[in-house]
């Protein structure tokens, strides 16, 4: 049998070469290799406020990506996480076995609750006791992921082996997969930051749908440095660093390869290149995206969510044995 994959993103806001190369790229590349679930965590978007039409609306969009990205619905099972009870219902037990002290040393609560602790949502605060859900429910091996969740799948490790030791051996114990390349990528403009879609300078991020113009305007702007050590890999030298890992992950090359590729030339070059290597790389995913209609989306949503469900219902069913729960 295929050891498990699962992982999602949320329908908000715009999808980025972050979110691309972080995470969708990865998901492609192994759902062959596990048998894959690939989840759209509405339910985690309402964490935030969020206007009702758009929510609905970005995602069917998110699952258009996930299908233009290359995710195969024949291969992979691609699902809204609301239309799976299941995770509201194991996060409710899930949130019982997680403990105040533990939740509150998360540091996404801090930097997402803009308004201050004490004026942030409950569900906020409990967000990665759903996501911890999320994964065990489907007995996951393997969570790829950026390096911000890094905190967040500990978490879920620890639930887990809290609960089999409470109450028997119930959850598969998730490794978190974070990629060797990419897996934080910045912001164009401040290379201190990461590349996020809550980012209120627009040059920052490059966004999926970005046409080769702004694309290409966007790198030109990139925040770089005054050295003249040539273009190397050297972390100290952020915005560099970044567009260079950028370059790497776009074109599967070596370190080697590239500071050779660039040596001699200047960062105006460098920029060029990379613009023109990031628009090549999202094309057939742009004219993917162009192609896919709701109606085709919903359908592979609802086959994906019955599958889900059988997979999810027995882990619940197992949980709620374990723990004493009524429910036949
Ligand atoms: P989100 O859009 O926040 O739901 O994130 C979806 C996925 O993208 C998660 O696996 C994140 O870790 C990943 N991700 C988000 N921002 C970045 C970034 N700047 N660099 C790399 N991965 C990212
Ligand atoms: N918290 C993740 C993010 O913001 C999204 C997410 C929710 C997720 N549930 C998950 C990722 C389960 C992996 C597995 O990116």
């Amino acid at each position: 049998m295929k050891k498990r994959i699962l992982s999602g993103a949320q329908p908000t806001g715009e999808l980025h070469l972050g979110n691309y190369l972080g995470a969708l790229k990865n998901w492609v590349a192994l759902q062959n290799e596990y048998e894959s679930f690939y989840c759209i965590v509405d339910l985690h978007a309402i964490t935030l406020p969020q206007d009702p039409q758009v929510l609905k609306q970005k995602t069917l969009d998110l699952a258009r990506i996930y299908l233009a990205a290359g995710i195969d619905p024949d291969v992979s099972t691609v699902f809204v996480q609301s239309d799976v009870a299941e995770h509201a219902e194991l996060a409710w037990v899930m949130s019982c076995v997680a403990r105040m002290g533990e939740l509150e040393r998360m540091t996404q609560f801090k930097d997402k609750a803009k308004d201050g602790t004490e004026r942030a949502g409950v569900g906020l605060f409990t967000y990665p006791v759903l996501m911890a859900a999320d994964i065990l429910l489907y007995q996951t091996h393997l969570v790829p992921v950026g390096q911000d969740q890094k905190q967040h799948l500990e978490l879920t490790r620890d639930l887990a082996e809290r609960f089999n030791r409470d109450y028997g051996e119930t959850f598969v114990i998730p490794d978190p997969y974070i990629p060797p390349v990419g897996a934080k990528i910045q912001s164009l403009s401040d290379p201190e930051k990461k590349m996020s879609k809550s980012d209120e300078n627009l040059n920052g991020a490059i966004f999926l749908n970005d046409s080769a113009d702004v694309i290409l305007k966007k790198f030109k702007r990139a925040v770089t440095d005054s050295s003249t050590d040539g273009i190397v890999f050297d972390e100290e030298r952020k915005g560099l660093f970044n567009l260079l890992t950028i370059y790497q992950s776009v074109t599967d090359q070596s370190r080697d390869e590239i500071e050779s590729h660039f040596a001699g030339k200047g960062y105006g070059h460098l920029k060029t290149e990379l613009a023109e290597a990031v628009i090549e790389y999202l094309k057939p995913f742009q004219a993917k995206m162009a192609e896919l209609n709701d109606e085709e989306l919903e359908k592979i949503l609802q086959k994906g969510a019955e599958k889900a469900r059988s997979v999810a219902s027995e882990t619940l069913r197992k949980t709620y044995e374990r723990v004493g729960l009524h429910k036949k």
